[in-house]
């Protein structure tokens, strides 16, 4: 009789088998779920209010519940579903969720009246799953006035701090497991070793949530939604764009066109880049339009920054609008909606797609009736930028720093000319050569020249000039909400400053922006 073999099962995708991230309202959900992707672990920020059956549904690998800000006895602090913990997923409770679970499962939480804030020497205690060989004694992030003072019934306490003798417990029958420290940030120098742990060692999630796995998947995904439809791309030199349009030309070749409207606003040589890289390089369908005619005439006599947004924005849609007319019917638009977009928008596409495009260049018309097709809607940004070097894109494009989408005309202080355009582009292209030279470019969140149409006086061999004068704008940042001038080396700073003056003929002054933002913004306009 013949042998009977056991047809193969397929590996689910990494999006199938989701770790769920419970926000339990901790500044610091997001990071978690950034934090297991990081160790090729697919995650979802999901809301503490998600029943036990609706994350059963998901089928997750895992349970994450965050930190948060409130104490669990105050009034309306963040629950979550007590079933949760019956479902037999491996559960991870960080800080506030750590305390969730010691409330609900039998523990108790205590105010002994001492906090601890910062870095905080833990001491593990005994055979853990979760500090399998790491160190007995470490450092980690504390952020609590709360301490558990009894853990979950059955769970054994793993690790103490001074403060908080139990800083850490596991219940490997239950699968439940709680640290009072912080894994998910810099400042626990195991930390991600720890979340490695419970990933791979408790709940045996696969590292398979690679640049090439997405790209596979995504490939598929943009295939059965698009079929034999044609698709529209708005490239704008930035990577989340130019990623989104190598995705969907890789799953459907030729069926995607894409417009590139030049406004002529960007930096030296990035149109040209973009051209390159597209059509020369990816052999992309590619409709160049050089409108920086249009887009000089319609920004002439403006001064106002919103109104110079408002003029570009608009001319933006005029255009992209005039050209899209002119491809024939097409069913899909191309939207680069990241997971960090989703979020913001509680996961609500239409949503998601607003917010993107306040920021975008100009935003894409409204009332096109065409179909989304989202193919960066479950990366984080780091993702993207990966996918994007997987993919072959030049490292520039990959690293390219935030650039706003009404590009140099909120640079140029005062009205917009092409002269300033040109003294602008040169000035920057200077500072942007150097900041890279000087290894700093993935460092700053930005880093540019601004240009005020002023000028003041100079001396230059014998001649008094009258010239402009070129601002240094660089900041750190994680998301721009926030960020800090930065201290760029002295060295560095010469060598900007005395290159602009003696090769941008124009300009004979350069000065440093060291405000922070706030009271500052990033941009000047
Ligand atoms: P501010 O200047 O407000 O900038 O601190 C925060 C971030 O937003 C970018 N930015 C823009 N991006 N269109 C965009 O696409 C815009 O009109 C715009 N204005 C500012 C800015 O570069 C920084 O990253």
């Amino acid at each position: 009789m013949a042998e009977v073999l056991p047809l193969p099962v397929a590996e689910p995708s990494p999006e199938d088998r989701p770790v769920l991230v419970l926000d339990c309202g901790g500044q610091y959900a997001q990071l978690i779920a950034r934090r297991v992707r990081e160790a090729r672990v697919y995650s979802e920020l999901v809301p503490h209010s998600i029943t036990a059956a609706e994350a059963r549904a998901r089928q997750p690998r895992a349970l994450v519940l965050s930190g948060g800000p409130a104490s669990v006895y105050a009034a309306g602090a963040p629950t979550v579903d007590p079933e949760l913990f019956a479902l037999g997923v491996p559960t991870l409770g960080i800080c506030y969720g750590m305390q969730l679970m010691a409330q609900e499962l039998g523990g108790s939480v205590e105010r002994t009246g001492v906090s601890e804030f910062g870095k905080t020497d833990v001491r593990v205690d005994g055979e853990s799953a979760l500090f399998a060989g790491l160190p007995a004694e470490q450092t980690g992030w504390m952020s609590h006035r709360d301490s558990v003072a009894a853990p979950p019934s059955g769970a054994r306490v793993t690790a103490g701090s001074p403060a908080a003798p139990i800083a850490a417990f596991e219940d490997p029958e239950r699968l439940l497991y709680g640290v009072q420290f912080h894994p998910e940030v810099v400042h626990t120098p195991q930390g991600q070793e720890v979340l490695k742990n419970f990933l791979y060692g408790v709940a045996d999630a696969p590292p398979t949530w690679t640049a090439a796995a997405v790209i596979e998947e995504q490939v598929e995904r943009i295939r059965a939604q698009v079929g034999p439809a044609r698709v529209l791309c708005a490239l704008s030199g930035g990577v989340d764009s130019a990623v989104a349009a190598l995705l969907v030309h890789k799953a459907v070749g030729d069926q995607l066109v894409c417009v590139f409207v030049d406004h002529g606003l960007l930096r030296k040589e990035e149109a040209v880049q973009v051209v390159e890289t597209f059509e020369g390089h990816f052999h992309v369908p590619l409709v160049h339009v050089s409108a920086e005619e249009r887009f000089l005439t319609r920004l002439d006599g403006v001064a106002d920054p919103e109104q110079k947004r408002k003029a570009v924005g608009e001319e933006f849609i005029r255009v992209f609008e005039e050209e899209s007319k002119r491809l024939g019917e097409i069913k899909y638009l191309v939207q680069g909606t990241l997971y960090s977009d989703v979020i913001e928008s509680g996961g609500d596409a239409s949503v998601a797609a607003t917010i993107k495009s306040h920021h975008n260049v100009g935003g894409l018309p409204e009332d096109m009736e065409m179909e989304l097709v989202e193919p960066l809607r479950l990366l984080f940004k780091d993702e993207v930028r990966r996918v994007g070097e997987e993919l072959g894109l030049p490292e520039r494009m990959v690293w390219r720093q935030p650039f706003p989408g009404p590009g140099l005309a909120i640079r140029i202080i005062g009205e917009v000319t092409r002269e300033r355009l040109e003294i602008l582009r040169e000035a920057d292209a200077i500072l942007q050569e150097e900041i890279r030279r000087a290894g700093l470019y993935r460092e700053l969140w930005q880093s540019f020249a601004v240009l005020p149409a002023i000028r003041s006086v100079g001396v230059q061999g014998d001649e008094r000039t009258y010239g402009y004068p070129v601002v240094v704008r660089a900041v750190t940042s994680d998301d721009a909400m926030t960020a800090d001038w930065a201290r760029l080396p002295y060295d560095l700073l010469e060598t900007i400053s005395s290159r602009i003056v003696n090769e941008v003929p124009a300009v004979n002054r350069v000065v440093l922006d060291i405000t922070s933002k706030p009271p500052s913004t990033i941009e000047w306009e």
